[in-house]
C-alpha cells in the first residue's frame, strides 16, 4: 500500500488539522463573542421597551403607590437585584427619605433608611445628578456604614431621579433632580454592570415621570379643592348641570335655596333633585335654546324667599356647550325694602298731609274771620296749633334729609359741646307733657349726672323721639319714665312706657329704616318708621349702644347709653 503522492506524511497533516480547528476555535470564539453581545443589547433594547410600555400613560389620578410599586419589582428583576427603593429629597429636612413600595425592605427599614442629601451613595448621585456603582458597599468609603449594615447591603447602583419639564415641542426646558433610586446586592454573586447603569438610569427617568405626574395631581387636587371649599362658602346658589340634564354639583348656599336635603355630591337627573317646576324650567331653557337665560323666582318652602336665577353655557374649548350652570341670588331683601319703600311713601305723603290740613284749616279760619268772631285767646291757640304743626313738618323734613344721607353713606356729623343732661331731660320732658293728657310723664335721675360732651340738638331729638314713641304706642296712656344714671365713662338712659311692647321677632328689625310693627294700633298711631333709624345712628355717631327690652301688651324700654367723653379716633362707636 502506498500513499498518494500528495499526501503529507500523518504527523504533518495532523498538526496542519490541529492548526485549522484551533483557528476554527478562535473564530467561534469571536461568533460567540459577538452573539452574546448581541444578546445583551437585544435583552436591554427588550427591557428598555417592557419599561417603556410597563409605565402607564400620565393618567389624571395615577395610583401612585401602585404604579411604583410596579415599576420596583420590574426594575429589581430585570437588574437581577434584591432591593430596590427610591428616596426623595426633602428639602426642608436635607435629607434623601426612602419611599415605599420598595423591594426586599420591609416598611420599618423604609421608614428608618434616610440619610443627609450629601451623604454617602445615595448623597453623592443626588448631589452630582450622576450613577453611582460601588461593588464593596462594606469596604468602600464613601457609603453610610449604618445603612449598610441596616439593610444588608453588598453592592450598589444609584442613579439620579431626574423631573423634566418640556415645553410644547418636547424640548426639555428644565431639570430637576428629586431624588435617587438604589438597586443593591446584584443576585447570583455578581456585580452591577455599565449595562444595569445604562438600564437603571432609563427607569429611573420613567420613575420621575411618575412621581412628577403624582405631585401635579396632587398641585391640581390641591387647587380643586380650594376651588370647591370657596364655591361652597359663597353666599350665591351654584348648580351646574350637564347637557344630558344630570345636576352634576349645588353647592351649600343652593342646596339651602333649593330645598335640598341632601348632603355632599349630587349626581341625579334635574328633574329629580329640583323641585321647582320653575327652576327646571330656566335651566332646561339654557339648555334648548343654549342661551342665557334669567328669570325672578318667589319661593314659598322652605321659607318665603325671591330668588334671581341666572343661567349660563359652559363650554368646551371647541365652543360646544357642556352644561349650564345657574346661579341664584336671594334678592329677597331688596324686594323687601322696595315694598317698605312704596308703603314709606304713601305714609311719608299721609305724615305730611296731616299737619298741612291742620295749618291751612286754623289759617283760612282766621282769614275768614273779618267779623273779629274769635277772641284773641283762641286766636293764640290757633297760632300756637299751626306753629307745632309747622315744627312736626319741618322735623319730618329734616329727619327724611337725615335717612337719605345715611343712605348715601354719608356719616352723621356730630358737633359737640358741653351739654348737661338733667336739664335737657327735664326740658325734653316738659314740652312732651304739652302733648299728652292721657300720659304720666316722670323723670328720674337719681344722683347727680356730670355734664357730657355732645351734640345737644341730637340728643334732644333721640329723647324726643323716644318719648313720643312711648306716649304713641301707649294709646291706652299709663306711666311714661325716663331714668338716667352714671355706668362708668357713660351716661344711660332708660325710657319706660306701659304701652302695646314690641314683638320680640320684631325688637332688631323695628332699628332698620322704614320698619314698622304692622297692627291695627299702630297703623292708627301712624308713623314713617324712621325715628328708631335715626335714634340708632345718632347715638352710634356718638359711639353709644342702644336696645330694647320688651313684652307685647307689658310696655317696652327702650335704654341707651352716651359716652361722657367722645371717645378718641380708633376708639370705635361712630356708624353710619
Ligand atoms: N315704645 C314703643 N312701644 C311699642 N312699639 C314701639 C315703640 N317704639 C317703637 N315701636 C315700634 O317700632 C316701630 C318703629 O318705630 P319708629 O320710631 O322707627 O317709627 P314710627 O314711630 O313708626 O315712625 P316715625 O318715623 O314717625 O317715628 C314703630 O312703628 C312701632 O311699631
Ligand atoms: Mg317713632
Amino acid at each position: 500500500m502506498t500513499l498518494p503522492q500528495d499526501r503529507q506524511p500523518p504527523e504533518q497533516e495532523l498538526a496542519r488539522l490541529k492548526a485549522r480547528v484551533q483557528e476554527l476555535e478562535a473564530e467561534l470564539e469571536q461568533y460567540k463573542g459577538r452573539a452574546g453581545d448581541l444578546d445583551k443589547q437585544l435583552s436591554a433594547e427588550r427591557a428598555e421597551r417592557q419599561v417603556i410600555e410597563s409605565t402607564p400613560p400620565i393618567s389624571p389620578t395615577p395610583d401612585l403607590e401602585q404604579t411604583l410599586g410596579r415599576l420596583v419589582k420590574r426594575i429589581a428583576m430585570i437588574l437581577q437585584a434584591e432591593k430596590c427603593v427610591f428616596m426623595l429629597h426633602d428639602p426642608e429636612a436635607g435629607e434623601l427619605v426612602a419611599q415605599r413600595p420598595a423591594v426586599g425592605l420591609s416598611d420599618e427599614q423604609v421608614k428608618v433608611f434616610r440619610v443627609r442629601a450629601t451623604h454617602g451613595a445615595s448623597g453623592e448621585a443626588f448631589r452630582d445628578a450622576k450613577p453611582v456603582v460601588l461593588d464593596d458597599a462594606v469596604g468602600d468609603p464613601r457609603t453610610v456604614k449604618e445603612n449598610v449594615a441596616l439593610l444588608n447591603i453588598r453592592n450598589i447602583a444609584t442613579v439620579p431621579l431626574v423631573m423634566e419639564t418640556r415645553d410644547e415641542q418636547e424640548r426639555v426646558v428644565e431639570k430637576k433632580t428629586i431624588g435617587v433610586l438604589h438597586v443593591f446586592n446584584k443576585r447570583f454573586g455578581g456585580m452591577f454592570s455599565d449595562e444595569d447603569v445604562r438600564l437603571l438610569t432609563i427607569m429611573a427617568r420613567q420613575a420621575a415621570a411618575v412621581i412628577a405626574s403624582a405631585q401635579l395631581y396632587i398641585e391640581l387636587k390641591q387647587e380643586k379643592d380650594k376651588l370647591e371649599a370657596t364655591l361652597e362658602s359663597i353666599l350665591a346658589g351654584v348648580m351646574v348641570v350637564d347637557m344630558k340634564g344630570k345636576v352634576t354639583l349645588v353647592n351649600q348656599a343652593g342646596r339651602r335655596m333649593l330645598g335640598l336635603t341632601q348632603e355632599g355630591e349630587i349626581s341625579a337627573p334635574l328633574d329629580e333633585v329640583i323641585p321647582d317646576e320653575r327652576i327646571r324650567e330656566l335651566v332646561k331653557r339654557s339648555m334648548t335654546s343654549q342661551k342665557e337665560s334669567a328669570a325672578e323666582i318667589e319661593v314659598k318652602k322652605p321659607a318665603e324667599r325671591v330668588y334671581q336665577g341666572q343661567t349660563t353655557l359652559i363650554r368646551d374649548e371647541t365652543g360646544q356647550p357642556t352644561g349650564v350652570v345657574a346661579i341664584f341670588n336671594d334678592i329677597s331683601e331688596i324686594r323687601n325694602v322696595e315694598r317698605m319703600k312704596s308703603a314709606f311713601v304713601a305714609t311719608v305723603s299721609h305724615e305730611l298731609r296731616t299737619p298741612l290740613t291742620g295749618i291751612k284749616g286754623f289759617i283760612s279760619t282766621l282769614l275768614s274771620d273779618t267779623e273779629g268772631f274769635f277772641d284773641d285767646e283762641s286766636r293764640r291757640e290757633f297760632y300756637t296749633i299751626i306753629d307745632q304743626e309747622c315744627d312736626r313738618l319741618t322735623r319730618l323734613i329734616s329727619d327724611l334729609l337725615n335717612v337719605s344721607a345715611i343712605e348715601s353713606g354719608r356719616a352723621l356729623e356730630v358737633n359737640y359741646t358741653p351739654v348737661d343732661p338733667t336739664s335737657l331731660i327735664e326740658k325734653t320732658v316738659s314740652v312732651q307733657r304739652s302733648y299728652t293728657d292721657k300720659h304720666e310723664l316722670r323723670v328720674e335721675i337719681p344722683e347727680r349726672l356730670p355734664r357730657i360732651m355732645a351734640d345737644e340738638e341730637k340728643l334732644e331729638r333721640i329723647l324726643t323721639n323716644l318719648m313720643n314713641n312711648a306716649t304713641k304706642y301707649s294709646p291706652h296712656g299709663g306711666e311714661v319714665v325716663v331714668r338716667a344714671v352714671r355706668e362708668g365713662d357713660s351716661i344711660v338712659v332708660a325710657v319706660r312706657d306701659q304701652g302695646i311692647g314690641v314683638p320680640k321677632d320684631k325688637q332688631t328689625k323695628i332699628f332698620e329704616r322704614f320698619e314698622r310693627v304692622d297692627t291695627r294700633d299702630t297703623r292708627e298711631a301712624g308713623g314713617a318708621g324712621i325715628g328708631l333709624f335715626l335714634v340708632k345712628h345718632m347715638i352710634e355717631a356718638h359711639g353709644g349702644t342702644i336696645g330694647v327690652e320688651s313684652e307685647v301688651g307689658n310696655g317696652s324700654t327702650f335704654t341707651f347709653s352716651i359716652p361722657v367723653e367722645p371717645k378718641r379716633a380708633g376708639g370705635g362707636g361712630g356708624s353710619a
